[in-house]
């Protein structure tokens, strides 16, 4: 009998060999993703795929996907998947929540840091001569500790972003879908609110919510109108969760004072967006959950997601599990 296929879709920092034994396993070695074209070539003889963020898993491709028995994800995000089209085919998907919580909550900190104390301007402005002498109003920032952080969305990462907050006596509001339980509420100190009270009352946002359709350009130019503007925005989410625009106009205006940002809409970032030039704007290409150590958690998380797949079991970690019986 012939060994099941699989294609995952990049190189992954974690070891194949278990998953070789029992599968025949081709990899995209390349540095860019493979296109759209060549994953539904792939896809047509696949058992298994395992998948990035940058990979367009759509119904069409899903379709074409007649052997498919399993996708993985190497991410706990799955905005770029259509799991609808996965359910309606009976093909179970898997992402890896958890492993890369604290990975993702500590850059998202470093990142309301730098924004709060203008760390990567001081570096800029340093390495540009331009430090002439100790000055009392030089590239003043805003205090974090004491201050108000808004939580958008109290998931895993959020809830993170909440405990890092009580080490810095921080007043914590968050929205969500839906009010956390009391008890969760108490042991993190955090108080829900209606969104647009969060905005006004916060010195920092920070985003943790999914990408959905209702979550799309969430932030745009009433939003930004409704933030304080001494207020910083940081958001490791999913870039089209605010509207890039309205963000540079928040910028480039003093609606708001900073923003420090992860991801972009699209990503990457294209070289003529109007927000590389502004200096109250930190950019980093999509690397919250970039540790060592976590991602190789991520990578051996897809491998048993797909192993498991494969071989007709449930997935340890699966996002759409009314596929099972
Ligand atoms: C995810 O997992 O969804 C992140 O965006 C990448 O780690």
């Amino acid at each position: 009998m012939s060994q099941p296929k699989v294609f995952i879709t990049r190189r992954l920092p974690a070891s194949l060999e278990s998953l070789q034994q029992h599968v025949a396993v081709e990899v995209w070695s390349e540095r860019q993703p493979p296109s759209y074209e060549v994953l539904l070539d792939k896809i047509r003889e696949m058992d298994g795929l395992l998948c990035l963020l940058t990979d367009r898993i759509d119904r069409p491709l899903i379709e074409a996907g007649t052997q498919l028995k399993v996708i993985s994800q190497m991410a706990v995000g799955y905005d770029n998947i259509d799991i609808a089209a996965a359910t309606a085919q009976q093909i179970p998907v898997g992402h890896t929540p958890d492993v890369l919580t604290d990975a993702t909550a500590d850059f998202t900190w470093a990142l309301l840091m730098a924004a709060a104390r203008r760390v990567v301007e001081a570096d800029r402005f340093t390495r540009d001569q331009q430090w002439q002498t100790w000055e009392p109003d030089l590239l003043l920032g805003g205090d974090v500790a004491g201050a108000t952080l808004g939580i958008v969305g109290l998931g895993r990462i959020g809830q993170a972003m909440a405990r890092r907050a009580r080490g810095f006596d921080m007043r914590i509001l968050y929205t969500n879908a839906e009010r956390c339980d009391p008890t969760l509420e108490a042991m993190l100190n955090a108080e829900f609110v209606p969104f647009d009270e969060l905005l006004q009352a916060s010195d920092f946002v920070t985003i943790h919510t999914p990408l959905t359709p209702a979550t799309h350009h969430l932030f745009s130019d009433r939003e930004f109108q409704q933030m304080q503007r001494s207020a910083v925005l940081v958001n490791t989410a999913r870039g089209s969760i605010v509207d890039p625009e309205a963000l540079y106009r928040a910028l480039s205006e003093g609606q708001i004072a900073a923003a420090a940002i992860d991801v972009t809409e699209p990503e990457p970032i294209p070289a003529d967006s109007p927000l590389l030039t502004l200096d109250n704007l930190i950019i980093t290409p999509h690397i919250a959950s970039a540790s060592r150590q976590t991602r190789e958690k991520m990578a051996t998380m897809a491998i048993n997601n797909l192993m498991a797949g494969l071989q007709g079991k449930r997935l340890p970690h699966c996002v759409n599990p009314e596929v099972y019986p």
